[in-house]
């Protein structure tokens, strides 16, 4: 590609001399933090959003629509010690979410305790974490049997998997919380059929745990949907919000389980992750085949995108991103983007049907529950690890010009 983004001769060694001014390269690092941290609560709403209220609730007009959101400001750590002064927040399991959303309440001073089971990792990564066994560290059965609001950061396949023994000690006044729509929402396949007394909500960051608790050591916070699935105490809503703030969110957005279930599979399925890559692969195939060096074939596919193009997009926008390209490359873009959307739409649509009808819930349950799921995963991760492309992708990334001495 012909671009002439201002931004481009950053990553090359050769011209990097041509671009070293200041202001350039602060305007790219803070695109690529925008970038990495996702939607993080820095990324104030643009132009397109007004705010009609100045705490709490907030009507926000995103692009014509007008959204609910919420914000950590209505809940200061004080009212949300006194909110739940009389509960035990027994957190279980202690993957990515649980230790983010599990240190952040402990360093929150809610009284949160963690269930994993005694011989797994998680066992061992939690004490690591200074959760002490006895005190605030207990096997899954006796941390629910403390809990007032148990909130089940197992993974998917685990849900399902236990919920024949968690179920019984759901009682009467408790709260279920969870990350993810998926256990309640296809309760055909997981089982997970919650039991009709009790309050049931969701908290989705929207990132990894790791970004959960890395913007809640900078004093900011994630973004996170929230719903309600069963409101018994009339509640439930309140709870979730309140939540939501504890865990570390900085800005709260309204969903239902249904939407958050099929948007998050549907979305990391496609552009997030699953279509990204797919494109990539084809693009650098074709690239190679047509005679080009694997170093080219990769920066006009990943490097450039990663780290000049997408970060662009992030800070400000497409159309920020293609003004910032030469008048060729956008031509080109704006001309192809159409053919690429129209090829690409019924795929997209194959994969909401598939979400939909439970069967990406039923594959990640069949795969995810096999007792070697983690090393089937990790031939996986070797054979995309060892794919031309990323191999080159290694060699292209120590030319960086952070990676130069
Ligand atoms: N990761 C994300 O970025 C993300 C983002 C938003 C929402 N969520 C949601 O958050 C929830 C938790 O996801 P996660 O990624 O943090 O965790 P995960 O890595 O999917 O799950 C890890 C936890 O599950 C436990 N576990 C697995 N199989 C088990 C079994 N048979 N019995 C008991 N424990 C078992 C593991 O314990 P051992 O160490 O003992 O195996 C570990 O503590 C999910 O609902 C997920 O969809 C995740």
């Amino acid at each position: 590609m012909a671009s002439r983004s201002f931004s481009r001769a950053l990553r090359s060694p050769l011209t990097r001399q041509l671009t070293s001014s200041a202001t350039q390269r602060r305007t790219l690092v803070s695109a690529s933090r925008h970038a990495r941290t996702g939607l993080a609560t820095t990324l104030k709403p643009t132009v397109t959003a007004s705010f009609q209220q100045s705490r709490g609730l907030k009507q926000i007009d995103f692009a014509g629509v007008t959204e609910t959101v919420y914000e950590r400001d209505d809940w200061p750590r004080e009212k949300l010690l006194e909110y739940f002064k009389n509960d035990t927040l027994a957190l279980i399991g202690y993957g990515s979410q649980g230790h983010g959303q599990g240190l952040n309440l402990r360093d929150n001073g809610l009284n949160v305790i963690i269930g994993v089971r005694k011989n797994g990792a998680s066992w061992k990564e939690a004490q690591q974490d200074g959760w002490i066994p006895g005190t605030n560290l207990f096997d899954v059965d006796e941390a629910i049997s403390k809990g007032t609001i148990v909130m089940n950061l197992l993974s998917d396949a685990a849900q399902s998997e236990t919920w024949p023994a968690i179920k019984p000690q759901l009682t009467k006044g408790k709260t279920l919380y969870f990350s993810h729509g998926f256990s309640p929402v296809f309760k055909d396949l997981t089982k997970v059929d919650v039991p009709a007394d009790i309050d049931v909500i969701l908290v989705a960051p929207k990132g990894s745990g790791r970004t959960v608790r890395s913007l809640f050591r900078e004093g900011r916070g994630i973004n996170s949907s929230f719903a309600v699935f069963q409101d018994v105490t009339g509640k439930a809503e309140e709870k979730a919000i309140a939540l939501g703030v504890a865990v570390g969110s900085g800005y709260l957005y309204k969903t239902t389980f249904e939407k958050e279930v099929y948007s998050d599979l549907y979305g990391e399925r496609g552009c997030l992750m699953g279509g990204i890559h797919g494109m990539f692969l084809a693009q650098y195939e074709v690239l190679r085949e047509r005679g080009h060096s694997p170093s080219e074939a990769f920066n006009e596919t990943v490097e450039e995108a990663t780290q000049s193009l997408y970060p662009l997009i992030g800070a400000n926008g497409m159309d920020w991103m293609y003004a910032a390209c030469s008048t060729t490359a956008r031509r080109g873009a704006i001309d192809w983007s159409g053919r690429f959307k129209d090829t690409l739409k019924p795929v997209f649509n194959d994969l909401y049907d598939s979400v939909k009808a439970g069967k990406e819930t039923q594959r990640s349950l069949d795969f995810n529950s096999q007792p070697d799921y983690r090393e089937k995963y990790e031939q996986e991760m070797k054979e995309i690890r060892e794919l031309e492309i990323w191999r080159a992708g290694k060699a292209v990334r120590t030319l960086r010009p952070e990676n130069q001495i």
